[in-house]
């Protein structure tokens, strides 16, 4: 008998102390409303449970917390997920739990509780290592904060990752590398530099509209991308995917690793998705984004998500999304509903101009192509 396979799962916590003007994740402000959170928490666990008997039994590679701002979720409920998932499946030796945590200093004070909980791995919301742009990118803390977070961080948990935001407006390539190096100082194992993104519908984009906010043009862009491979090239980190830089093999990030690699994982909580592997095919499953609406499904129908109708194709196109963000691509067996092979024309013509890779087995994106990835997978998916 085969064994099934492995999987992650993904627990998203919504509330945010504050909605920053360039975000578009599913999130809602924190209002205080401890009911609404205990219900939400109550029925994380629930779906949690309908869903194991969905996957039967597999081996459990991590629990990752994302959101909004699960710093902000009470360290009994984050262990009370963490135990139910644990019973549930069979937690591999090297289980990874991860947790995203905002620099506060209120929420610096909680990462004790939180690693008592059983978080092991915690990605930091750094930011930027600069007070106006802080201030700019509307974050509620400062430079000085962050500060004490990473050094409180670095100390709590056995594992530690920052995310920055770089291509903000104004900023050089000079400034850039001296912040990143500023927060190399601090040793963190795993960074995550993201390049801004003007979402729509978000209050950057608005001031991008008006003309009030401007950001880089694309060769700034490009620029100051070429500089964050390099600054962390230097120093020992390897780009392991498009904004994700570790110290080594076990300082990637195995959780997200799963979703690059195709692999199946339970989502939960509002706006969660999923993608599991069942005897009928794979399911693409994704949850109600608003917060009662999560919580009444789940107490009607068990499980908090809807199926999603992905074709074959949709499979396809989001595989090879995924798989060329990481170094090591995506096989052509996978792709092949697009019609993809080594010799397809399209191709030939992407690995001529220097932007991918074939080996005949799997395709990758070259350092140019990981600049141009959405074009890349347009081109290829068309
Ligand atoms: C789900 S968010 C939240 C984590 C945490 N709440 C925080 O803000 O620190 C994960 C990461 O996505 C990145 N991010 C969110 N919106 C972005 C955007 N528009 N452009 C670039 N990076 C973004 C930020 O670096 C953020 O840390
Ligand atoms: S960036 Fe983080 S803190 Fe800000 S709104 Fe998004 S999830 Fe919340």
């Amino acid at each position: 008998m085969t064994q099934p396979p492995p999987l992650g799962v993904y627990v998203h916590w919504p509330y945010c102390a504050r909605i920053c003007p360039y975000c578009d994740f599913n999130v809602v402000r924190d209002r205080g409303r401890t009911n609404e959170q205990a219900a939400l928490a109550d029925a994380i666990v629930a779906d949690l449970k309908a869903q194991r008997a969905l996957t039967g039994p597999r081996d459990l590679l991590s629990i990752f917390f994302g959101g909004g701002t699960p710093s902000l979720m009470d360290p009994g409920e984050v262990a009370r997920v963490i135990e139910t998932a644990k019973a549930l499946w069979t937690p591999a030796d090297d289980l990874e739990i991860s947790l995203e945590a905002n620099p506060t200093d209120a929420e610096t004070d909680r990462f004790a509780a939180l690693a008592a909980a059983g978080v092991a791995r915690l990605s930091l919301g750094v930011q930027a290592l600069d007070d106006a742009a802080l201030k700019l990118l509307g974050r509620n803390h400062d430079a000085g904060s962050a500060r004490r977070a990473i050094a409180v961080a670095a100390k709590a948990f056995p594992r530690l990752s920052a995310d920055l935001i770089y291509a903000r407006p104004g900023q050089t390539a000079e400034a850039w590398a001296a912040e990143l190096s500023d927060l190399l100082a601090y040793g963190p194992e795993h960074v995550s530099p993201y390049q801004l993104t003007i979402e729509a519908g978000t209050a950057f984009d608005r001031a991008v509209g008006r003309g009030t906010l401007v950001v880089p043009d694309e060769d700034l862009a490009a620029a100051l991308f070429e500089t964050t491979q390099s600054v962390l090239e230097a120093a020992g980190f390897d780009a392991y995917e498009v904004s994700n830089h570790a110290r080594g093999e076990a300082a990637r990030s195995r959780h997200n690793l799963v979703y690059w690699r195709g692999h199946d994982y339970v989502g939960v909580g509002p706006g969660a998705h999923g993608r599991l592997s069942l005897e009928g095919g794979k399911l693409a499953a994704a949850a109600r984004r608003g917060i009662a609406d999560y919580i009444r499904a789940v107490a009607e129908t068990g499980v908090g998500f809807e199926r999603e109708a992905l074709t074959p194709l949709e499979a396809a196109e989001e595989r090879l999304l995924l798989g060329l963000r990481i170094d090591d691509g995506v096989s052509f067996a996978e792709i092949a509903a697009l019609g993809l092979s080594p010799d397809t024309p399209k191709v030939k013509t992407l690995v001529e101009a220097d932007l991918l890779v074939d080996d005949r087995i799997r395709l990758r994106a070259t350092r140019s192509g990981r600049l141009v990835l959405d074009r890349l997978t347009g081109t290829l998916a068309t």
